[in-house]
């Protein structure tokens, strides 16, 4: 340990942090060195106390996480001792209750709620007193992230949670897959079985244990029976252990044909008597092995899983099956509402999907089993850029309800684009609802408070897989860290916990800490920008991968995340008075907000309204004039966020700002084919021009398909709107390689190259570009493997992807040629060329 000493004060003086090379394993717990003299020093404890420590719970965690942290940190190595109360420097560890006993039967135990702490620095000597030993287990990570923030100030300051409820949900297949997992595979599951080695879900475990989350559901909502064998309940136990220590229970999601599929009894209906026995058993053996497991999770009669309609049964006869099978054990269901009908026909003008939960669940308020909690997701649809709140949240009385979020950026750039979350959570959680005229507040209906109910709270689907980055960019680590703050204490700042989240992660650097702030809080407006605007969703491809440009995917099918765009009007009529009636489905004062157009804000206007692409919003502009510049505006600030983080060089450790950087040039190539794709649909189908002329009108590209082709053909892409002049080029062979060229027209001088290729998944092309016979650069079609995204088998929005050649001599005349040599279904397809002078990005 000595040895360990020495090294950390080595390399505190000797070498800056940023040479040291990270891959993300740490998260927010790298508890690099920061400065502390000798003065400093002199005032830090000396040793870490129990009073009564007992094995495997999360006191002796807690301990050696502080042991394991002072070391690194300030490079002290300190002692773990049991003692009395003789706790002068030192760092005393205890339930309230332990040192009220042992210490100071004056304490006022009342002031901490389940979970909560009370820390208490003076000088050398530390106090970390949990309500239980799961709360001084937050206690000690609090304290660490004090002194890794560089903070020795003195504090005495108490913390509850908002909610007993912290979970996040997983959805890995017991393939090892995950369901909108962009980080690798499953750290919990292979070939069918929980996996041998799991140290990687221990290292979760301090992750999540450090923001305070207490539950986590380790499968797919979308359940595999087979999880419920024996081996793999052996399995799960081997789990719960190593969550144990962190103060972290598991639970589990299921398949509500387990007793058919599994059982073979033939039937599953909630009320046969056999099917009854059934869960009882499995539930039985499952406890068994895991006493102090949580619960499950249940999706059913959603999506085409099955459920309790199957037998004619409510969704409560559902529901309250697993719940009364749980009761014996203390255990809650965790029971999600996102059940509509996906055969909608967009004909009726008042059929709406965002109205489906309301009109499943509101009847069956107070029927089900008070260890039930709905678990809703934030708004009516499906995690889209922008949703108002679900109604659903202000249409129960009787029943405990959570909110689901998503950490996992299904519908948000699937972590190869980056977009802190918290500031689009705040939209929701503070929204009032205004219940019967009260204030509502969405955070104080989730916690139970606005409705008298004992439980409630928060669920996130998070999905971090096995890459050492745990979600696939370094940067989106701040919401999974966010969310755990915010289900703690929802009137945090979003900024102040970002900047706690960057001092943690990248250091005390000034400039480090202000650009990524700047970065990460204007990522989601952008977004919303360049994706989809006034409330119409993301506008991404919603059959196929959730992730690039398809605004044509939302219409003409059942799943009813529709735009009803037409050649002069867009948006949905949710309105009471002409439309779904789904604003009524609010109270009296948000329905009448959202019931008219002119109290609508601009942002939910085509959420609620159907309207002309001239209407005007409040902000003077068109819709149409809006959608083209908040389009130009989004990709505008994607450029920079390049050159913001290029700023950071030297300040950063270089496999983080380099994987990092590869990202964010990326994601400024792909808010382009976001920004045209949108635009040429929009332009295409209204015929209205953009009043600035930009759409449409790219005076600096040479599309490739009016280039000299040799070995290659143009193709007409589809959908059409994401490629420039709708089409493209790819190769005649699979075999052959094809050469495009052309003469350069513009005036000599030093451009950025700009090329727009699709990268298909399936396939690694080679592309090679030449101004006459120098090479520029050339570059392979191999996003599949370096980057996060889902992958697309064609030519479309997802796969366009832009690679940039900075500041190249070229002169007037000279040839500019591009060999692609396809391979396998990638035929080295080709889109355009844009040769661009400094600060232009078209
Ligand atoms: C702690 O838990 C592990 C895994 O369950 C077990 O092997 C070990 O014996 C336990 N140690 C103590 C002191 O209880
Ligand atoms: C210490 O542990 C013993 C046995 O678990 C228990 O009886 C006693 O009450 C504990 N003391 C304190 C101060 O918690
Ligand atoms: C240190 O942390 C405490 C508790 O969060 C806070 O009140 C105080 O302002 C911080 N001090 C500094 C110097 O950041
Ligand atoms: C469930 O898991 C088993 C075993 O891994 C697998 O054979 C089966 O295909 C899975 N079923 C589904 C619906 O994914
Ligand atoms: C529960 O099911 C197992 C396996 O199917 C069976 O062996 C066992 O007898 C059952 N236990 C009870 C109490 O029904
Ligand atoms: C389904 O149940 C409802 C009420 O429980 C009943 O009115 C209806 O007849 C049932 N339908 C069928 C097909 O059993
Ligand atoms: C959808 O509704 C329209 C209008 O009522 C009807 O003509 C059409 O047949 C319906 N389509 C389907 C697939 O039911
Ligand atoms: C009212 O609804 C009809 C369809 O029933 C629709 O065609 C019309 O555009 C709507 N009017 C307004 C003002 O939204
Ligand atoms: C988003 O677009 C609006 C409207 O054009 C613009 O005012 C705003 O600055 C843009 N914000 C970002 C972050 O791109
Ligand atoms: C819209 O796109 C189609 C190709 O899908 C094209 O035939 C049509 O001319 C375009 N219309 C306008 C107005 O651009
Ligand atoms: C995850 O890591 C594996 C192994 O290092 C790598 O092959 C894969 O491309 C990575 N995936 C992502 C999304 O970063
Ligand atoms: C060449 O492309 C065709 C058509 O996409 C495909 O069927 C074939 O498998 C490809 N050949 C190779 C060697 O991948």
């Amino acid at each position: 340990m000595l040895r360990l000493v020495l090294l950390t004060t080595l390399l505190l003086l000797d070498s800056p942090e940023s040479v040291i090379a990270e891959n993300g394993f740490d998260g927010w717990l790298r508890y690099a060195p920061v400065h502390c003299g000798k003065s400093c020093q002199r005032l830090l404890p000396s040793r870490i106390v129990t009073l009564n420590g007992t094995g495997n719970n999360s006191i002796d965690t807690a301990t050696e996480e502080l042991q394991l942290g002072l070391g690194k940190i300030v490079g002290k190595e300190i002692p773990i001792e049991r003692s009395d109360c003789d706790s002068r420097s030192s760092i005393l560890v205890a339930t309230a209750d332990q040192y009220r006993q042992a210490c100071d039967s004056s304490l006022d135990l009342s002031v901490l709620d389940e979970d909560g702490f009370w820390l208490r620095t003076s000088d050398g000597t530390v106090q970390i007193l949990g309500q239980n030993e799961r709360g001084a287990l937050y206690g000690a990570f609090e304290y660490l992230s004090l002194l890794s923030q560089g903070n020795f100030t003195n504090v005495d300051y108490r913390t509850n949670p908002h909610a007993s409820i912290r979970w996040v949900n997983q959805w890995d297949n017991m393939d090892g897959s995950i369901e909108r997992g962009y980080a690798g595979p499953s750290i919990f599951f292979s070939n069918g079985q929980i996996v041998e080695d799991l140290s990687r879900v221990k290292q979760y475990a301090r992750l999540l244990s450090s923001i305070r989350i207490n539950g986590v559901v380790v499968n797919n909502v979308n359940a595999n029976a087979t999880l419920l064998t024996d081996q793999n309940m052996d399995g799960l136990a081997r789990i719960a252990d190593v969550f144990r220590p962190y103060g972290i229970q598991i639970g589990v999601s299921l398949n509500f044909a387990s007793p058919d599929t599994l059982g073979g009894l033939g039937t599953y209906d909630p009320l046969d008597s056999a099917v009854i026995t059934w869960w009882g058993n499995v539930t039985d053996r499952l406890y068994k092995r895991v006493p102090d497991m949580l619960g499950y999770l249940v999706k059913a009669s959603s999506e085409g899983q099955p459920g309790p309609d199957t037998y004619n049964r409510t969704l409560s006869q559902g529901a309250n099956l697993f719940a009364r099978a749980l009761q014996p054990h203390g255990g809650i269901l965790m029971f999600r509402t996102f059940v509509y009908d996906h055969h909608i026909n967009e004909s009726i003008w008042t059929n709406d999907r965002a109205n489906a939960q309301v009109e499943f669940f509101k009847e069956l308020d107070g029927q089900f089993e008070d260890n039930v909690i709905l678990q809703i997701k934030f708004g009516p649809i499906d995690f889209q850029v922008r949703e108002p709140v679900s109604p659903l949240f202000a249409n129960l009385y009787h029943t405990n309800m959570a909110i689901e979020l998503q950490v996992t950026q299904e519908y948000l750039g699937q972590q190869d684009h980056l977009v802190y979350l918290p500031p689009l959570w705040k939209t929701i959680l503070d929204f009032d609802l205004r219940v019967d005229h009260k204030p509502s507040l969405v955070r104080d209906i989730v916690s139970g408070q606005r409705f008298d109910r004992q439980l409630g709270g928060w669920a996130a689907v998070v999905n971090v897989g096995t890459n050492t980055t745990w979600l696939g960019h370094h940067l989106a680590m701040s919401n999974l860290y966010a969310y755990g703050r915010l289900a703690w204490s929802p009137t945090e700042d979003s900024q102040g916990v970002l900047e706690d989240w960057i001092r943690l992660t990248f250091g005390l650097d000034r400039r480090v800490l202000e650009t990524i702030t700047d970065m990460s809080m204007a990522s989601w407006p952008m977004y919303e920008n360049y994706t989809g605007n006034l409330g119409i969703q993301t506008l991404t491809d919603i059959i196929y991968t959730h992730y690039g440009p398809s605004p044509a995917s939302q219409d003409n099918n059942g799943w009813g995340q529709w735009t009803r765009a037409d050649h002069d009007t867009i948006g949905m009529d949710r309105t009471v008075k002409n439309g779904t009636g789904n604003a009524g489905q609010y109270p009296a004062e948000v329905a009448q907000m959202y019931e008219n157009i002119e109290s609508t804000p601009d942002d939910l206007l085509l959420w609620f309204h159907h309207v002309p692409y001239k209407h005007r919003l409040h902000s003077g502009k068109t819709v149409i004039q809006h959608f083209y510049d908040a389009h130009y505006a989004g990709a505008e600030t994607a450029q920079h966020l390049v050159s913001q983080w290029d700023s950071l060089e030297g300040r950063i450790d270089q496999e983080r700002f380099d994987h990092v950087r590869k990202r964010l040039v990326y994601q400024a190539g792909h808010s382009i084919v976001w920004r045209d794709a949108i635009n040429n649909f929009y332009w295409n189908m209204s015929e209205i021009a953009d009043e600035k002329g930009r759409v449409g009108h790219h005076p600096w590209r040479m599309e490739a398909e009016s280039m000299e082709l040799y070995g290659y053909e143009a193709y007409a892409v589809n959908p059409f709107e994401s490629a420039s002049g709708y089409h493209a080029i790819v190769t005649t062979s699979n075999s052959t390689s094809g050469t495009a060229e052309t003469r350069v027209e513009a005036p000599s001088g030093k451009y950025d190259i700009a090329v727009n290729y699709y990268d298909m998944y399936g396939g690694q092309s080679q592309w090679t570009i030449y101004v006459n016979d120098r090479i520029v650069g050339s570059w392979q079609g191999d996003s599949e493997e370096t980057l996060s995204h889902t992958p697309s088998i064609y030519l479309d929005g997802h796969s366009a992807t832009r690679i940039t050649f900075e500041k190249v001599d070229v002169h007037q005349g000279d040839v500019l040629k591009i060999v692609g040599v396809p391979d396998g279904v990638e035929p080295a397809p080709l889109d355009y060329v844009a040769l661009l002078p400094p600060g232009i990005a078209d």
